[in-house]
């Protein structure tokens, strides 16, 4: 793509994270105190859109927040870095999404969302413009997300976060289907019914990148000191679109998109610690991103 930006086109939620950040992860029932507090801009869709513009692609944002102070919070930093968030609208009945998230000192968390908005972006709400690239996921309506699959033309990636039955036509029209490891075994063999890429992450393990259940690349991530995994795997997702839109070899977006994802660890909050492309790509000259037994082509024959 010599000359211009990828066009990245994002539905999806948008949240206010409440971060606690707490000594250890709370068992059920039990109550663990003495936890720090922060408040930081998350939602899986603005954190994918935000990761995609650090990342150097044009960005448009297709979501709902409330009539609420938490709105301008939530939207601040893609505000800052320019995601146009023209479609982006407010439901004067609903709140904007709320996630209240708990992170260990390893970094791990646990999240429970209040969708809030997330929830009324119905699909006669959209009008999507011409992009490269269709990125959603699962914090917004399914009936939404076909309507946007069905109406855009290019390149669709979905990331079936969190887990939850969806029409079978969003598998079979995704060029591309992101998913961790709890989410692969949700949905098995479903995801290797259409002609999909499929990348699977493997958390600090790295991640794969399979069609039709064959292995076609696999990279771990650099090493690096895990504060907070909340919006790795959307930055993840960005990055590795981004990268195949861009036309990279399987083997080096797959790498991109571990690096990508690792940096988006080490610090606190999902939006905060989404990096630049600068950042990535200094990080990938300093390690081998090959997972040991990997003998993978390197080809992207895929991405139209
Ligand atoms: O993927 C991380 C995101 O999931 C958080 O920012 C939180 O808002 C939840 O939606």
């Amino acid at each position: 793509m010599p000359g211009r930006n990828p066009t990245i086109i994002v539905v999806g939620s948008v949240n206010l994270d409440l971060v606690a950040r707490v000594s250890r992860l709370p068992a059920p029932g039990e109550t663990v105190t003495g936890a720090e507090l922060g408040r930081y801009p998350g939602g899986k869709g603005a954190n994918q859109a935000l990761a995609a513009r650090r990342l150097g692609a044009d960005v448009s944002l297709h979501a709902r927040v409330g009539a609420d102070a938490n709105a301008e919070e939530a939207l601040a930093l893609l505000r800052a870095d320019g995601v146009d968030l023209s479609d982006c609208s407010v439901d004067p009945d609903a709140a904007t999404g709320v996630a209240l998230i708990c992170v260990a000192p390893s970094g791990e968390n646990q999240i429970v969302v209040a969708p809030g908005a997330n929830r009324t972006l119905r699909p006669e709400m959209l009008d999507l413009p011409w992009g490269d690239a269709l990125i959603c996921q699962l914090e917004v309506p399914a009936e939404t997300i076909r309507k946007a699959a069905d109406d855009f033309d290019g390149f669709f990636c979905v990331n079936l976060a969190p887990a939850m039955p969806v029409p079978s036509e969003i598998l079979k029209r995704a060029d591309l289907i992101v998913v961790n490891e709890t989410e692969a075994a949700f949905y098995g063999d479903l995801l290797n019914e259409g002609e999909a890429l499929v990348a699977v992450t493997h958390g600090a393990q790295g991640a794969h990148l399979q069609m039709g259940g064959k292995e076609l690349a696999s990279a771990r991530p650099p090493a690096v000191e895990a504060v907070d995994a909340t919006g790795a795997g959307d930055t993840f997702t960005a990055a590795l679109t981004v990268a195949l839109v861009e036309k990279q070899a399987h083997q080096d977006a797959l790498a991109f998109a571990c690096a990508a994802g690792a940096c988006a660890t080490t610090k606190q909050g999902a939006q905060p610690s989404l990096p630049y492309r600068e950042e990535v790509e200094s990080i990938l000259i300093t390690y081998s991103p090959v997972r040991t037994g990997s003998n993978k082509d390197s080809g992207n024959e895929n991405v139209s």
